[in-house]
């Protein structure tokens, strides 16, 4: 996602900053800025849309800039459009001249719109859309209103925020000093001899130190030429260990891991939780889903007649698990189509029907000309996209951003991942607008939801059986993934994961449908994969489970702990947490993700990089 870069020392900053946002361009971004603070204590503030490279142009590669301290950032949109005004860093004031404070963050401030009212009334005003120049002006107002020590106004606004954020600071009248406060979004300072660094992650400095202290969870940070001081919330001073860094550049933007999938596989559970808290609300009693950000009316809700969804490939899977839980909560009727098919197929949509299209980048060809189509027949659009500004963002009615981050791996995980729970959200609260669930079911659904993440931290440790599991496949010329409703839905995902990183033959299918002309396939040694979560159609799987096994088939389950009683038909069963079953794709898929990418390991393969597929494909 985001990436911040900052620097004091005896040298100029401004090519230290850019050198360092260069090495976090990987994490992808909208625009990217810088703030220098001169000899005469001024910040010099340069901010660019796009690439690095205009960042660069503008200031002669920093050497326009002068000034031996200053904070840079690259900004990947989440509250606001990509632009320069939104780009980092923000300011305290309205102008530079006027601003005590600048800062730079990563993150996301959930209660940003609670504390902009507050700080309008106290007579702030604002020039962009984003919760950091809430952020910052928020330490303004704590600094000036208690007249305190900057650790104190950062500590006060740390108590208020809600969310996630790594913040670095520069107050005009403490020269030579960079703050930093971190929360859930990684932060790390790096000292060599009498220069100091802050990034939000290790490849930003590691060409200048390989030195670093890691900022811990409400701590707070002081950084001086060569040395820095860490506090706790209450201003308590931290000892902390200094850490040498031993990976290598390439291997430290992979934070570790081998591949970017298997990184991005990880970070699902922080995805799925910034995405829910990105439209629930707490109120202090009850949580609520407040769609008034994506601006869809309860009026235009009760009145749906239809819903279509359109998307591609995995976003197309997404739309299918949608289609259940939104037909079995809200009892709309839904139809998921291919982008590809829809837009040549001269669909009659009903006026009052909504079309959904889901997409990671917003800018795949079939996805764009499936909206087109729907808007000029009439009918309303939702977009549920994570790429902030995207076409497909800009040109849909209605808005539901996911908030997977940006994504390096071909294949998806974490936008799929959050694409499911932007459906789950929509379903949830269709049903409830629409009357179909009281306000019981409707905190039920809720707080499964947001037991999803640490259910799918707990199936990371099952991790060495798949790929124990993988290893021993890694010759499997024909897979076969089965499952009914909800569990097919997932089916689907999983054998296109397994095909596109690993190239071996998969293919899903509705478990009932098999004996329709497939199971001619199936002969000895063939793997077939089963999908068992849903409770009600349990034993109609493991009846099509068995006729497989009749036929020679290695059979494979994905099921619920609990269900042990599936090792009377599989030879290999891979068990997840138990949530409610409309929402147990999120459990289920996490398996197959990693059987595709282990298998694709097993097999020597660029996991990140399949053959012959792009990331985004903006051609027809
Ligand atoms: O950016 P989009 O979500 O619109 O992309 C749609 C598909 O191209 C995408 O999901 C593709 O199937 C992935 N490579 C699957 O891992």
């Amino acid at each position: 996602m985001c990436g911040i870069v900052g620097f004091v020392g005896r040298r100029d900053a401004a090519p230290i900053l850019l050198e360092g946002l260069s090495k976090l361009e990987y994490r992808g971004y909208d625009s990217a800025g810088l703030a220098v603070r001169d000899s005469t204590g001024n910040f010099e503030v340069v901010k660019a849309k796009g690439k690095l490279k205009e960042l660069f142009d503008k200031t002669d590669s920093g050497k326009a800039l002068h000034g031996t301290m200053g904070i840079g950032h690259t900004r990947w949109a989440t509250h606001g459009e990509p632009s320069e005004t939104n780009a980092h860093p923000h300011i305290s004031g309205m102008d530079v001249k006027d601003s005590d404070i600048i800062g730079v963050h990563n993150g996301i401030i959930e209660n940003y719109m609670e504390m902009k009212t507050k700080l309008l009334r106290k007579g702030y005003k604002f020039y962009s859309d984003t919760d950091t120049e809430v952020l910052v002006k928020l330490v303004d107002y704590y600094y000036k209103k208690y007249k305190c020590p900057p650790c104190e106004a950062i500590a006060k606004t740390m108590v208020r925020v809600k969310g996630s954020y790594a913040l670095a600071v520069m107050f005009k009248d403490h020269p030579d000093e960079i703050w930093a406060a971190r929360k859930d979004s990684p932060m790390i300072v790096g000292i060599s001899d009498n220069e100091t660094f802050i990034a939000s992650d290790v490849p930003a400095i590691l060409k200048y130190t390989r030195n670093v202290y890691y900022v811990d969870n409400m701590e707070i940070a002081c950084l001086k030429e060569g040395s820095a001081e860490f506090f706790t919330i209450d201003s308590e001073p931290i000892e902390k260990e200094l850490v040498e860094i031993t990976w290598d550049t390439e291997a430290a933007e992979k934070g570790g891991y081998e591949y970017f999938m298997m990184k991005e596989i990880h970070e699902q559970p922080r995805a799925i939780l910034d995405t829910l808290n990105s439209v629930i609300k707490d109120d202090g009693d009850s949580k609520k889903i407040d769609f008034s950000g994506i601006g869809i009316p309860d009026e235009d809700i009760k009145n749906i007649s239809q819903i279509y969804i359109a998307a591609c490939g995995s976003a197309w899977h997404a739309g299918m698990a949608a289609q259940y839980v939104i037909e079995d909560l809200a009892r709309v009727p839904v139809r998921v189509e291919l982008a590809s098919e829809f837009r040549y197929r001269k669909p009659i949509l009903d006026k009052n029907g909504l079309v959904i299209i889901i997409s990671q980048s917003g800018e795949t060809a079939d996805s764009i000309a499936a909206l087109r189509e729907a808007k000029e027949k009439g009918v309303k659009t939702l977009a549920i996209v994570n790429v902030v500004g995207s076409t497909i963002a800009r040109e849909a009615d209605y808005v539901l951003y996911t908030l997977a981050g940006p994504e390096i791996a071909v294949a998806t995980t974490k936008a799929y991942s959050t694409q499911l729970i932007a459906g789950y959200l929509l379903a949830i609260q269709f049903a409830y607008v629409r009357g179909m669930i009281d306000d019981e079911k409707y905190a039920y659904y809720i707080s499964e939801l947001y037991a999803l993440p640490d259910k799918i931290e707990k199936i990371f440790e099952t991790k060495d059986k798949l790929q124990w599991f993988a290893a021993k496949f890694v010759n499997v010329h024909d897979v076969f993934f089965i499952g009914r409703n909800l569990d097919y839905a997932v089916s689907l995902e999983g054998s296109l994961k397994m095909k596109e990183i690993s190239y071996a033959h998969s293919e899903a299918y509705a478990a009932g449908e098999l004996k329709h002309g497939t199971i001619s396939m199936i002969e000895g040694g063939t793997l077939v994969i089963s999908v068992l979560t849903q409770p009600e159609l349990f034993d109609k799987t493991i009846s099509n489970m068995s006729e497989c096994k009749t036929r020679g088939a290695y059979l494979a389950a994905i099921t619920a702990y609990g269900h042990y009683d599936i090792e009377d038909t599989a030879s290999f069963v891979s068990y997840v947490p138990t949530a409610d079953p409309h929402f147990m794709g999120s459990l289920s898929v996490i398996p197959l993700q990693l059987l595709g990418y282990y298998l694709s390991l097993a097999r020597g393969l660029d996991a990140d990089k399949p053959r012959n597929l792009a990331k985004s494909v903006t051609v027809e």
